[in-house]
């Protein structure tokens, strides 16, 4: 398997100005290849900007599906909802002709909503063409969390579902994610990092390979591609 690319760009707004164009190519490609493409992408803080570039690329948005690699288990108009994440940011002009496919369910917990969901992406074109990771400084990715004891399970490369329960105890809210076997086998994850203490993690979760994006990043059959800036 081809060594994990890692980019380093001189600030964040170049990072995410590649990272767009590089996401917008490898969808460009999907559709070439079988007429439709599907990303997923990260909630939190750091994919704001690279949403803001991804929305203003020329694709032909109708034939992309989207999704999450992770939600927290709220409404989805929360102020703490990545799905409101991305519809404030990702789902907007161009891109609004995209199909959306909601991690969301009206369950009291995720563990109720799973097989509704699990049902819903079966009609996401699989494998995933573009699955962009992000990272906590506990070197969890996707909500696969290390001091989650469902992680373990979600971790395995053996688990046949596309998604999972997690219910972190060192983070708020229960969690639903895309499982490590449903992100291992996607055409390409890229992971978008940064600052130097995530670097830190990083470097020192692959060199150790126990943390959960260590073990997503290792079991990935794709390209590999790491977006780092300062
Ligand atoms: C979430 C995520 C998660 C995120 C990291 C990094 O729902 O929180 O999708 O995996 O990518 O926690 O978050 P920041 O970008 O806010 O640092």
């Amino acid at each position: 398997m081809a060594n994990i690319q890692f980019n380093e760009y001189d600030s964040p707004t170049d990072l995410d100005i590649c990272l767009a164009r590089e996401v917008a190519q490898a969808l460009e490609r999907g559709i070439r290849e079988r007429g439709v493409a599907s990303l997923a992408v990260s909630g939190g803080k750091t994919p704001v900007g690279m949403f803001q570039q991804l929305r203003q690329m020329d694709l032909p948005w109708d034939k992309v599906a989207i999704t999450l690699v992770d939600d927290r288990w709220l409404p989805a108009d929360h102020a703490d909802s990545n799905e409101r994440l991305v519809r404030e940011h990702l789902l907007k002009y161009r891109v609004e002709a995209a199909r959306f496919f909601s991690l969301c369910a009206d369950t009291p917990t995720p563990e109720g909503g799973l097989a509704a969901i699990e049902t819903r992406l079966r009609e996401l074109p699989q494998p995933i063409d573009v699955v962009i990771l992000g990272m906590g400084e506990d070197g969890h990715t996707a909500s696969l969390f290390p001091c989650a004891v469902e992680s373990q399970v979600a971790l395995s490369t053996n688990n046949i579902s596309t998604v999972a329960a997690i219910n972190p105890t060192t983070a708020p809210y229960a969690r639903i994610s895309l499982t490590l076997a449903a992100i291992a086998k996607a055409q390409a994850v890229f992971l978008h990092i940064t600052g130097a203490k995530k670097r830190g993690v990083y470097e020192q979760a692959l060199s150790e390979g126990k943390l959960p994006i260590a073990k997503v990043l290792n079991a990935a059959t794709g390209t590999r591609r790491v977006y780092w800036a300062a």
